[in-house]
């Protein structure tokens, strides 16, 4: 990790690297080969309920001295059902003993979606009025105690941006979404730049969940480029997101593929083969429909809704 783009510097100052373990269904021991091949980026969340194993691994990792607390940079993010603004430094809390961290280097909102307290999993019937403000304000005072170095969102759209940004006193540091070459979002991208607000990609391979027969590592663009380069197609759409401006967050528990995903540094996507991105036909594959979005909410009854159509 030793070229211009193995960071991205936040508006906070903080630079965040640009290429992160995304821990969503991974084993939570991968943590401990991913940061001996260098990742320095972890991406957690309470909801992914394995926070605890990869605390212990990170312990692990920081007691034998293989890599230092400041030189990582661990996220979370804040579940649905915990947006009362009572609860948000409890969830973190939570959080932190859970990682056996002391404080987190990115605290995120993680969607723009309120739940029932207690509920279970995430069931459309169980969404309720959010109301961010007053989440944000809660955030923020995380942000002003040192225990959540920067404080973000995650799956906002430019307008639920622009509407927390009209009333936030500290900007979002980040906003983490679904960016692959197959779900580009340049609208957000531009947005978010004019903003100083930092762009994070996860499923930046596809994810495996929606791989039909034009899944994103198969799509010929990628193919031709990765062919043109010698390199591999993910690591191809992996340099794409770095070299358009956004983090990736690639999950996988195979140590082959940890070693392949972060073989990004130290070679390029040329402006001629970049340009051929644009060709790809685009579509959003994590919509949000059966998790947050029925026809008969008070919330979101459209996916239209929860994207403001983007
Ligand atoms: P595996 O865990 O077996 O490696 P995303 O990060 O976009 O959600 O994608 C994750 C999926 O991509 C996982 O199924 C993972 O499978 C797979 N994956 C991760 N790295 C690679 C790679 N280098 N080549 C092919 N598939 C990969």
């Amino acid at each position: 990790m030793s070229d211009a783009v193995s960071f991205f510097e936040l508006n906070t100052g903080a630079k965040i690297p640009s290429i992160g373990l995304g821990t969503y269904a991974v084993v939570p021991s991968t943590v401990i080969t991913a940061i001996e091949v260098g990742y320095r980026h972890i991406d957690c969340a309470e909801a992914y309920c394995n926070q605890a194993e990869i605390g212990s691994a990170l312990k692990k990792l920081l007691e034998s001295g293989a890599v230092k607390r400041e030189d990582l940079w661990i996220t979370s993010k804040l579940w649905n059902a915990d947006h009362d603004p009572e609860d948000v430094p409890k969830a973190l809390e939570r959080t932190l003993q859970q990682l056996q961290l002391d404080y987190v280097d990115l605290y995120l909102i993680h969607w723009p979606v309120k739940i029932k307290k207690g509920s279970v999993g995430a069931k459309p019937e169980d969404v309720i009025q959010h109301d961010i403000p007053s989440t944000w304000r809660a955030m923020e005072a995380l942000y002003d105690s040192g225990k959540a170095r920067a404080i973000g969102v995650s799956n906002f759209s430019s307008k639920k941006l622009q509407d927390l940004l009209d009333v936030a006193r500290v900007p979002p540091a980040v906003n983490q979404v679904e960016l692959h070459p197959q779900w580009q979002q340049p609208k957000l991208h531009a947005f978010c730049e004019s903003k100083g607000i930092h762009l994070s990609g996860f499923s930046p391979l596809g994810s495996q969940e929606f791989r039909s027969s034009d899944y994103v590592l198969k799509n010929p663009v990628l193919n031709i480029v990765s062919e043109k380069l010698g390199k591999t197609p993910a690591q191809v759409a992996l340099r794409w997101g770095i070299q358009t401006g956004h983090s990736v967050l690639p999950k996988t528990s195979n140590e082959a593929r940890l070693k392949e995903n972060i073989d990004i540094f130290n070679w390029s996507i040329p402006e001629d083969l970049m340009a051929k991105f644009s060709e790809i036909k685009q579509e959003r594959l994590i919509k949000g429909t059966g998790l947050f979005v029925h026809e008969s909410s008070e919330v979101y009854k459209t996916v239209e809704e929860l994207w403001d159509g983007e």
